[in-house]
């Protein structure tokens, strides 16, 4: 199996720079992992620069919501590998009326996609157009999410919150060493795309580490929607430029394409975990679903008494996650294009009937639960928000594969994303990890791709305990299930629950993904002598969190990425 996970730096450097905190005046700090708390604001974000920026909308006297719009720009300036204006994501926003309202900004497959677009003659499925070739890409949905989530619950202008994100591109900023190594570990495909060449580069040389990276064609479409809204990007010269990109690239994205897409306000998924509200993203996403599923299934096993990382934990977690991700494979696909059996899925019951054959002392091989797939995606962001009102927001953005199809539109500065390989390109032939799907997840003109990404609110009795989401394709469920059991059972702080070890299971391949030091040797030696199989990965997620406690908000950088905490 291809992992998600190669080209990163060791764990051991990350988590020596997590160690890093620096003071910036003012009472803002700079922290990856800090035990100090906040009461005025909290920005968790993969990028330092972009995480300074909600920070500032926030002093400026903008909103949660203010400062998310303000991160997301950002991002696509400072963490090109996921953040983006050719993507797409989802929001899970909590106002300080103690609403709960979910934003579907996820792309949707062009209008003349077809089912087998993907599929050669021989019925065998063509990998490099699936991922490398401009059919990958959906209709973006950042744009319009982003604008939509601001016109709801933003406070300052549309200019206010996006100068930060045009002043980075305009100006330039100083690359880290990590975003330099990961541009140059690329440049030989990079290269042979023109755009992306002169973005990427510095006339075709390699960008060192400290190089101000400027992207001016980039800053001129952030202007455009800074200075039109929507129809900055969905309509006018920078629509007119990604529609030629896709005629020259071969690709379907046309303007009616973009004139169609919007992004639609979704009800949560609601659950209930020990005595706490958890609230997550509805289909085309399964991890709302799948979350909720697996802690039901959780709760119904005294997980506190056994101590977080106990082998009984992990066998039982294991079990819980190879039923849900089974269900997933089956069942779960855009719920406004295929009957997604919700209510079912959510039944405690349900969750009852289906961990009833869980043997403590045995793995129940995944080929006698049942068969299906899902398909998955190695890059991925997500982030934080909380103000001092008590706003909430996760927000999880990405362009699928890091850099997405690494084809940038020429003249507008950014990448589109290769989101359509997230769809089940047909029931007999694997995606990019060797994993089968299904007709729940078939492509159709205008669906969107089924996703992973679970950006999530906890609260108690009305009150905010944890935000939290991940990366990581199919990881990303079974990450952030680990933080809350962490926090929920096993009394965790915030930093703490982000910063353990992790493990996975996804049904199919029929193997426990974990971190190096997840098991212990006898944890290990426990789990195969039930039948386990066990595989080893670098890191599994950058689960940017922020813990709640007696109203201070307290920042949870994960350190397997980087990026900063930022509280005021
Ligand atoms: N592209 C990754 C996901 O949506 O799960």
């Amino acid at each position: 199996m291809r992992h998600a996970y190669c080209g990163q730096p060791t764990m051991a450097k990350r988590l020596l720079a997590s160690l890093l905190l620096v003071a910036l005046g003012s009472g803002t700090v700079v922290a990856m992992a800090t035990d100090q708390g906040f009461s005025r604001g909290m920005v968790v974000s993969s990028s330092e620069e972009a995480s300074q920026v909600g920070q500032d909308i926030l002093k400026n006297g903008g909103n949660a919501v203010d400062a998310a719009v303000a991160v997301g720009f950002a991002l696509a300036v400072t963490y090109p590998e996921a953040g983006n204006l050719g993507g797409g994501g989802f929001a899970v926003v909590r106002t300080p009326k103690n609403q709960i309202v979910t934003l579907d900004h996820r792309e949707r497959a062009p209008l003349k996609a077809r089912p087998d677009m993907f599929l050669a003659e021989d019925g065998t499925l063509d990998a490099d157009l699936s991922l490398e070739s401009h059919l990958a890409s959906g209709t973006p949905g950042t744009v319009d999410g982003l604008l939509a989530l601001h016109e709801r619950f933003g406070r300052l202008s549309r200019r206010a919150v996006m100068a930060p994100a045009i002043a980075l591109a305009e100006e330039g900023f100083k690359l880290n060493p990590i975003l330099a190594g990961r541009i140059q570990a690329l440049l030989p495909e990079l290269s042979v795309r023109p755009a992306s060449r002169t973005k990427f580069t510095h006339n075709g040389n390699a960008m060192a580490p400290g190089h101000r990276w400027r992207q001016p064609d980039l800053a001129k479409t952030l202007r455009r929607i800074a200075d039109e809204g929507r129809a900055g990007f969905y309509q006018g010269p920078v629509a007119k430029m990604l529609v030629a990109e896709m005629i020259r690239g071969k690709g379907l994205i046309e303007q009616a394409d973009l004139d169609a897409y919007r992004s639609i306000w979704r009800e949560p998924i609601h659950g209930r975990y020990r005595g706490h509200d958890i609230y997550s993203m509805a289909p085309p996403s399964s991890g709302g679903i799948l979350l909720v599923q697996m802690l039901n299934m959780l709760s119904l096993y005294p997980i506190s008494n056994w101590g977080p990382g106990s082998t009984a934990q992990h066998h039982l977690m294991i079990e819980v996650a190879r039923r849900a991700y089974a269900d997933r494979a089956e069942h779960l696909g855009d719920a406004d294009f295929y009957p997604v059996p919700v209510e079912k899925l959510l039944d405690k019951s349900y969750a009852r009937d289906r961990i009833a054959g869980f043997d403590p002392m045995r793995a129940t091989p995944s080929r006698s639960v049942r068969h299906g797939s899902f398909n998955e995606s190695p890059q991925t962001t997500h982030y934080s928000v909380i103000d001092a009102d008590g706003m909430m927001v996760a927000l999880t953005t990405t362009l699928n594969s890091s850099f997405g199809n690494k084809w940038v539109v020429a003249g507008a500065g950014f990448l589109l994303n290769n989101e359509m390989d997230d769809f089940a390109a047909s029931d007999s032939e694997a995606n990019q990890y060797g994993l089968l799907g299904s007709v729940a997840n078939a492509i159709a003109p205008g669906k969107r791709m089924l996703s992973s990404m679970t950006p999530t609110l906890v609260l108690k009795s009305g009150e905010p305990v944890l935000i939290t989401g991940s990366p990581g394709g199919s990881t990303i469920i079974t990450t952030v299930l680990q933080v809350i059991l962490n926090v929920l059972d096993h009394g965790m702080t915030g930093v703490a629950a982000v910063n353990a070890p992790r493990l996975h299971h996804q049904w199919q391949p029929d193997t426990v993904m974990h971190e190096p030091n997840a098991l212990s040797q006898t944890s290990a030696d426990t789990l195969r002598s039930k039948g386990h199989q066990l595989t080893e990965v670098e890191v599994i997620g950058d689960a940017n969190s922020i813990w709640i406690k007696e109203g201070r908000f307290y920042g949870a950088k994960d350190p397997r990425e980087p990026g900063a905490a930022v509280g005021w």
